[in-house]
């Protein structure tokens, strides 16, 4: 949630950070700004619109610069305007900043600032906070560095700031409490930036920068310090991601990339942990909190939206498999409702980015109660990630666009894995079952491919059809429900059709009322044990002139009977068919937001990252 970049070395640092600004477009998109040192002057051009719309501001303008900061904007404070866009200018002129977060209590500092005779040109905290510094630096006749940690230490909230002084040529300050920060670190150069992704060609070598930690970055060197002026050794890490892997490769968007990945980050997801041969698995992660696990009083899982999806199906299997209590937890909920928490219990996050801030601080708040944390997490080094005591990482490589689909199913898929091991563990399992479903995850990926490679055109076709709805009911039942809410989910995101995904059945006390003849209702129907219940209520919605669009099993003839548009996926196991029963409905939400025009990847007011509550 708004990206920012920042280039100090002996190269020019227009072209990263206006590159820069395009790969992190997906954490905000509603104005962007690049400020430059030029010796004598800080130059900031900024803009609202997206990073093109930049890119046209500086049209001919000279950008000759060694030195310079850009920021992409997802509005929290104040609206999408050329005047709320970073980089923002001190009172003075001598210090520009960009800033991703929240500062909370922005509003008493900036009472203090203007009785002192400051000036706003935004409606922004982060403004408040860069004048809070200058101040502090004029004031308390300190260093800026200085100032910048006396200030850091007052204010509450969120922070990456990356900041630039007219007096410091060739230095660039940057801190981070709570939004993510990486610094590249190159021959002579640095490069700074919200995720690694616009540095992968510049440099494999990175430093995440932790919490509380104020960086002090020249051509030359990195000097890490703590808000108490201790020096602190950085931590080097090399990436492992490709170049290719954060770029379109011939699809036009994406999210379409996105979705035809799946077979290879579920395959991915299950590399060196499912052998097809031995009919076994291995999942380090889990070995570390055997114990713990093994006797958990409960499993709760912490996580937001799509990823809170993917919890919700994890309940079904691990309560099924596991025969332990599982409970499902918005991190926006539980971090402030006062759970009760002991150290019996297991949190599960699960977060594609590793940064949602209420996920993050949700884990926080149960550490400190004495949970245990394992992370299924999705960006290697992210915060969550290094919070967690134990995890599995989900391999599904970069997702770029905002909706999330490969992310969905690398959760989904690591986290049967989890339930059937640990059903192994606690011997709730079958050996029947649990070498079926091994079986079955392993040609999955296979399956999903089968999916991608023959439901294309008919998908297409419903879409066109169906593409001036103006409502959408999403239903499921059981292992299914899950898909349904996540199917409606990714229609609301990228079409902005109003949409809703319901248990099937409940669907009888209140919903119905909403249909008729122009009602498409989905029904996610796959063959399971609770078949001919659902089959029921979509006889349901057909004796109310319901139009049904189906996802079914190949050879259930009945649902495909009663369907106005069917979507087949191939036969599996009623555990294993939620994992393809999504792939249609990423790929009718696709379609239908193509129809529609909407800028897919990139659709209004949504942000990737969410590092803000
Ligand atoms: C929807 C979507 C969001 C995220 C949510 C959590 O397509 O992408 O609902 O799932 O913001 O994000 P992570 O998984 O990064 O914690």
């Amino acid at each position: 949630m708004c990206g920012i970049v920042g280039y100090v070395g002996h190269n020019q640092a227009y072209p990263y950070l206006i590159n820069g600004l395009k790969k992190l477009e997906y954490r905000g998109y509603d104005s962007a700004g690049i400020a430059l040192h030029k010796g004598s002057e800080l130059q900031v051009v900024k803009k609202s619109g997206k990073v093109a719309a930049l890119e046209n501001a500086f049209g001919t303008l000279d950008t000759h610069s060694t030195l310079g900061i850009g920021h992409t904007r997802w509005a929290t404070h104040g609206i999408p305007s050329d005047y709320n866009a970073h980089p923002h200018y001190s009172n003075s002129g001598n210090l520009a900043l960009v800033h991703n977060g929240i500062i909370e209590n922005y509003a008493s500092i900036k009472e203090e600032l203007l009785h002192k005779g400051y000036t706003f040109q935004s409606e922004t905290d982060s403004e408040v906070l860069l004048n809070f510094i200058e101040d502090i630096h004029i004031n308390n006749e300190c260093t800026l560095e200085e100032a910048i940690r006396v200030a850091l230490k007052r204010v509450t909230g969120a922070y990456v700031i990356l900041i630039l002084s007219k007096d410091h040529p060739d230095t660039l300050f940057a801190a981070r409490k709570g939004s993510p920060l990486v610094i590249g670190i190159g021959n002579g150069e640095h490069f700074l930036g919200s995720d690694a992704s616009p540095m992968l060609e510049y440099t494999k070598e990175v430093v995440y920068i932790n919490d509380y930690e104020l960086a002090i970055i020249n051509p030359d060197q990195l000097i890490l310090k703590n808000l108490g002026n201790e020096i602190l050794t950085p931590y080097v890490q090399k990436l492992d991601i490709e170049l290719a892997a954060i770029e379109k490769g011939g699809y036009e968007h994406f999210m379409i990339k996105e979705i035809h990945e799946q077979p290879q980050a579920i395959f991915d997801s299950l590399r060196g942990r499912l052998d097809a041969e031995n009919l076994s698995i291995t999942l380090s992660g889990l070995e570390k909190i055997k114990d713990k696990l093994t006797a958990a009083r409960r499993i709760i899982i912490v996580a937001c939206g799509t990823s809170w999806h993917a919890g919700l199906l994890a309940e079904y299997w691990i309560e099924e498999l596991c025969r332990v209590n599982v409970e499902v937890e918005y991190a926006s909920e539980f971090r402030y409702r006062n759970p009760i928490i002991s150290s019996d219990d297991v949190i599960i996050a699960i977060s594609q980015s590793g940064e949602t801030a209420d996920t993050l601080v949700a884990l926080e708040n149960a550490k400190t109660q004495g949970a245990t944390i394992f992370g299924i997490v999705n960006v290697v080094g992210s915060s969550i990630a290094r919070i967690s005591d134990a995890g599995i990482y989900t391999h599904a490589g970069p997702e770029i666009g905002v909706a999330s689909t490969k992310a969905f199913s690398a959760q989904l898929t690591v986290l049967l894995l989890f339930a059937i091991k640990l059903a192994e563990y606690k011997e709730t399992v079958s050996e029947d079952l649990r070498k079926e479903l091994i079986k079955e995850l392993s040609i999955i990926p296979e399956k999903v491919k089968h999916i991608l490679d023959s439901s294309i055109d008919n998908i297409k076709e419903i879409a066109v059809k169906y593409q001036h709805a103006t409502d959408f009911l999403f239903l499921g039942r059981g292992y299914n429900f899950p898909i349904a809410l996540e199917g409606a989910l990714k229609l609301k995101e990228i079409s902005y059709i109003h949409a809703e995904g319901y248990p099937a059945a409940e669907m009888k006390h209140g919903p119905i009322a909403l249909v008729d003849e122009t009602l498409p209702v989905v029904f996610v129907a796959t063959k399971d044990r609770v078949h001919e219940k659902i089959v029921s209520n979509m006889q349901e919605i057909k004796a109310r002139s319901g139009k049904l669009i189906s996802v079914v099993t190949e050879d259930d003839q009945l649902a495909i009977d009663l369907s106005d548009e069917h979507i087949k996926i191939p036969v599996s196991h009623e555990m294993i068919a939620p994992i393809l029963a999504v792939i249609p409905l990423q790929l009718l939400s696709y379609y239908v937001g193509i129809e529609r025009q909407i800028d897919v990847d990139r659709p209004r007011n949504l942000a990737k990252s969410v590092t803000v509550e």
